[in-house]
């Protein structure tokens, strides 16, 4: 089924809370509402979106919106180790892992409480704690608009790496389902930061405790959407070749960092922090008090304060460090 709306606003399709108006919005049910919509709406400019987590609307969008309402869950192949199930692109990614972990289905637990939908999981590259989307994928389903053709993509045919796939660039694929491989034998993943302190006991930790474990620390570290307007991390951690690195760290001895195949990538939330922007704002956009990688609405905040805030950090952490660092959020 497709449902079309005319000029409506676009402040309940982004967490940012931004009010922006879209000259038409298409929501869609089946895969196979795309051919009607982009035959009925051939020459019209498009944006895709999801849960509207990732996202900021600078101005009006003139053009179409489009959002995924494919729904369902569908078992594939099941073995005694596993799982395989395609999901559709609409589906609210946190009810997913819930699923998951209720039916003792592990893999993506560390990934609970991502705001968004299970499309965006495999178009982002969705990641924390030590866990990325790309690990659990198996393929991901897409309508190609270029031959109106339905196709399924391979895992290793999506140019998988931190935060980026070939879906961000290739905006001919429209993603209609994902496919996970999710495991009946749970090894938890708990190297990351403080997760282990949190456990009762880090050799006995069960799949849900993980969860809940996880769903805590995210709580309190970041601010809830429905309550503070905010798209998560704003910025994506900049990696630096070893040389940068080692000057810099001559300098700040106390400077988290992992050491990366291509280089050494350094916390951007730690960088906004040496900065002084930790808890300030300009105007109604501000940084989190809590997580200095998270700009926030601090309350009717335009997509041009929030932009300037941006700007005033990124040159601040330019001046200081010399590193530049980007946008995770997409601008529309
Ligand atoms: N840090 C600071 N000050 C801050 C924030 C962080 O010093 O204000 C330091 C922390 O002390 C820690 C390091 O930076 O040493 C890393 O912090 P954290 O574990 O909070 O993770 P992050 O690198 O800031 C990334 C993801 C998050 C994800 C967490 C946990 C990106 C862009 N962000 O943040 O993802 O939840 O790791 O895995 O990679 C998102 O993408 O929206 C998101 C929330």
């Amino acid at each position: 089924m497709i449902s079309t709306y005319k000029n409506i606003s676009l402040l309940n399709y982004n967490t940012f809370g931004i009010d922006a108006t879209a000259a038409l919005l298409v929501e869609y049910t089946e895969a196979s509402d795309l051919k009607t919509i982009f035959s009925t709406y051939k020459d019209m400019p498009f944006f895709h979106i999801g849960g509207g987590s990732n996202i900021l609307f600078t101005r009006d969008y003139d053009g179409m919106i489009l959002h995924s309402r494919i729904m369902g869950k569908e078992i594939m192949s099941e073995g005694s180790d596993g799982v395989v199930i395609k999901v559709g692109a609409g589906e609210n990614w946190d009810d997913f892992v819930a699923y998951c972990v209720s039916h003792n289905y592990s893999g993506i637990e560390n990934l609970s409480l991502i705001p968004g939908e299970v499309g965006a999981s495999a178009v982002q590259n969705i990641g924390a704690y030590g866990a990325e989307a790309k690990d659990v994928i198996t393929n991901v389903y897409v309508y190609d608009i270029n031959d109106g053709s339905f196709k399924v993509i391979p895992v290793d045919e999506c140019a998988y790496a931190y935060r980026e796939s070939r879906f961000k660039h290739e905006k001919n694929f429209i993603v209609t389902h994902v496919e996970y491989r999710l495991s009946k034998k749970f090894v938890p993943d708990i190297a990351y930061g403080n997760i282990k302190s949190r456990l009762k006991d880090e050799n006995n930790v069960t799949l849900s405790e993980l969860r809940d474990t996880i769903i805590e620390i995210r709580k309190e570290k970041l601010p809830d959407p429905a309550v503070t307007g905010n798209a998560g991390s704003f910025f994506m951690n900049p990696v630096v070749s070893n040389e940068v690195f080692e000057k810099l760290y001559e300098k700040y001895p106390q400077m988290p960092h992992y050491v990366m195949g291509n280089g050494v990538k350094i916390p951007a939330g730690w960088l906004i922090e040496q900065c002084g922007w930790k808890g300030k704002s300009l105007g109604n956009a501000g940084v989190h008090k809590n997580q200095a990688l998270v700009l926030i609405n601090l309350g009717g905040a335009s997509a041009r304060e929030v932009v300037n805030l941006s700007s005033a950090i990124v040159n601040d952490v330019k001046e200081k460090f010399g590193i530049d660092i980007h946008p995770e959020v997409y601008f529309i």
